[in-house]
């Protein structure tokens, strides 16, 4: 989906979110919903916050695709950032937040997490393929990671774990993170990609070519049981 301005491509991503929020709820009565971190989705959170109605917060769960291990008060933390913009300021239980807290152990906060999830979503447990999230939000960084899976890195070929501790690498900080693996972010329903802003342009024509998947870049190897979109501006579209 190509918008004019990042401006723009919150308010579609708003749009969508709410869009899936409504129909899971109406469809499966529950809405299990995974945030982006980084910077670019936080106009969309505040958006979302600005009107608390359009979602039924009493029946969704939040999840995080990654987290960076920082306290959550840190301006780096992607919970921080969610809770700011989006978490505290709509009426959603505590209980149904689940962020991933890193501790002093990225591993074994790893396997806490995964064991989390496999706990929320156990009626999938004996399916492979079954969804588990009715939306994935990702972003993209400029060298084509998401989430924390980083081109080359072992997490990327992860095919049995749902939740790994990385390293990012060198120059992209903060560098201990964990990352949710493709096994899980390929049982979202639907995945939705937001990039803006002309310092994306170069990955994302990388990634929407014909050949990106064979490059093995990590946003080119997560695919939406259901849809698979990419909300862009022009500016990183390439079209201004
Ligand atoms: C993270 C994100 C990561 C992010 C991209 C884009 O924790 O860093 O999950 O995948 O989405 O790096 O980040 P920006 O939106 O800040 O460009």
């Amino acid at each position: 989906m190509l918008l004019d301005d990042a401006a723009a491509v919150a308010a579609a991503v708003a749009q969508a979110i709410v869009r899936v929020a409504g129909h899971s709820a109406v469809a499966r009565g529950h809405f299990n919903l995974a945030l982006a971190g980084g910077t670019t989705p936080r106009a969309a959170y505040e958006l979302l916050a600005s009107d608390p109605s359009v979602v039924r917060w009493d029946c969704t769960d939040v999840f995080f695709s990654d987290e960076r291990c920082v306290p959550p008060d840190d301006p780096g933390s992607n919970q921080g950032m969610a809770r700011a913009a989006l978490l505290s300021r709509v009426p959603i239980s505590e209980h149904r937040i689940h962020p991933i807290a890193c501790g002093d152990a990225p591993a074994g906060a790893a396997l806490q997490y995964e064991s989390e999830l496999r706990r929320h979503f156990a009626t999938h447990q004996d399916s492979l393929t079954a969804p588990v999230f009715d939306l994935t939000l990702l972003g993209v960084g400029t060298d084509g990671h998401t989430a924390s899976l980083f081109p080359g890195d072992r997490a990327v070929s992860e095919r049995e774990r749902w939740v790994l501790s990385v390293g990012a690498p060198a120059g992209i900080a903060p560098r201990d993170r964990i990352t949710l693996t493709l096994p899980i972010l390929n049982r979202s329903r639907h995945v939705l990609f937001i990039a803006t802003g002309t310092e994306k342009r170069a990955i994302v024509r990388r990634l929407l070519s014909e050949n990106a998947s064979a490059e093995s870049l990590p946003a080119a190897l997560v695919r939406g049981l259901e849809s698979t979109t990419w909300f862009l501006d022009h500016a990183a579209a390439g079209k201004d």
